[in-house]
């Protein structure tokens, strides 16, 4: 039996290039697999009808924008979840829920493999590879950049011979991935990371710099969920479209950074993330209010680790399901209002109201009403200090 591969398709050059590449390279027959993570841009059956006359046998397109924002983006808003303090994971969330829609095509499809249009210097591929055989240990995976030889040149020249039915001049000189929860921009004049960034290559994000009025909003969280802005129920989905619309208009969530991989490189990046920037500002204050100390504190440490394994391609492990449980305990208490002012670029907290929240105006005012028995203070001064007030004195006593 000849091979059978699913392709991650994308619609873009070298995925449409890489459906008559992999026939030719390899005999295989190709089914073209499009995933809606709501990167917007081109129509989705203007895709699938691409890959059909690009030559798969078969395409596919899944609507994943309400399973990626429910099981994907809200995990990583409970974690508040930003790698290296910044980065909310936008590309790394995505691969896993792509994964589950390839393996599913692969079966009902009965293919043996299935292909990606990653390079082999980046994160995506691991994500890709380490997820699919996860899920599906049988399936083999290919990249046609990375194992096919099929560069950008070659992409252009082999589209061109085939006339294939996509603009090879419109190919941009960045790369590009996108979805609800952000959007990456890399290589091209940003390889030079003296170089900043233009106005052009933004498109969630107005230039903050730009004179406007400010935007004032309202997100009631449940659980750690966004359930209303200004009082209107939305589901996840919208939570994050409409606070993409409202922050980006403020030029809130831009970022601009130089990242470790996983394959061990420095890249320069830059993001955009409005919604999520907003939302998780928003959601890490309700934290602070609603959270114990303790369990706040030490939640951090699991909010990074949850990070990194999102960002390293290991989120079918079993720590990262044991983290996300942990997180969604963390988050029973986390409900109630935050009000922001969203302008120039920043999304600013400026009031909380919750019905879980340990904050106690009589515990915290210097004003009358005042029920904290400051004379226990000295007491607890004494005994928290004494092990390093010894610790101080003996080194004193020993080196002088
Ligand atoms: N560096 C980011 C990550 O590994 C984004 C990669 C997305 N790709 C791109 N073409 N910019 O998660």
């Amino acid at each position: 039996m000849s091979d059978r591969v699913v392709l991650a398709f994308s619609g873009g050059l070298d995925t449409s290039v890489a459906i008559g590449w992999i026939k030719e390279q390899t005999g295989a027959e190709v089914i073209a697999m499009a995933v809606d993570v709501g990167q917007g841009g081109e129509d989705m059956d203007v895709i699938r009808e691409r890959a059909l006359a690009c030559g798969a046998v078969e395409s596919e397109v899944a609507d994943a924008r309400e399973e990626f924002a429910n099981e994907y983006c809200l995990p990583a808003l409970k974690a508040d979840a930003l790698y290296m303090d910044r980065y909310p994971v936008v590309s790394a969330l995505s691969r896993p829920v792509i994964v589950k829609h390839l393996v599913a095509a692969a079966h009902k499809h009965n293919a043996n493999i299935v292909a990606h249009g990653c390079t082999g210097k980046g994160n995506d591929q691991v994500r890709f590879e380490v997820g699919i055989r996860n899920l599906a240990p049988n399936l083999r995976c290919i990249a046609p950049v990375r194992d096919l030889a099929l560069t950008r040149d070659k992409a252009i020249d082999f589209a061109e011979r085939e006339g294939l039915p996509i603009d090879v001049t419109s190919k941009s000189p960045y790369s590009i991935d996108q979805n609800v929860w952000g959007r990456a921009v890399e290589t091209g004049f940003l390889e030079d990371i003296w170089n900043g960034p233009t106005e052009e290559i933004y498109s969630y994000t107005k230039n903050p710099a730009e004179p406007r009025d400010a935007d004032e909003v309202i997100i009631t969280f449940d659980k750690g969920q966004p359930v209303k802005i200004d009082g209107q129920d939305v589901s996840m989905l919208q939570a994050i479209e409409i606070m993409n619309q409202r922050a980006g208009a403020q030029g809130v969530g831009r970022l601009d950074l130089v990242e470790d991989r996983l394959v061990g490189i420095k890249s320069r990046e830059v993001y955009e993330s409005p919604g999520p920037v907003a939302l998780i500002t928003a959601h890490m204050e309700l934290v602070n209010v609603t959270v114990e100390r303790e369990l706040r504190r030490f939640s951090r440490g699991v909010s990074q680790r949850w990070t990194e394994l999102t960002y390293d391609g290991l989120w079918f492990s079993p720590l990262h399901k044991a983290l996300s449980g942990f997180l969604d305990d963390v988050n029973a208490s986390v409900s109630g209002d935050i009000r922001m002012t969203l302008h120039g670029g920043k999304a600013v907290v400026t009031g909380r109201r919750s019905d879980a929240s340990l904050y106690d105006y009589g515990l915290a005012t210097y004003d009358s009403g005042d029920t904290f028995d400051q004379s226990l203070a000295q007491g607890f001064i004494e005994l928290w200090g004494l092990p390093s007030r010894l610790a101080y004195a003996r080194d004193n006593r020993i080196h002088g």
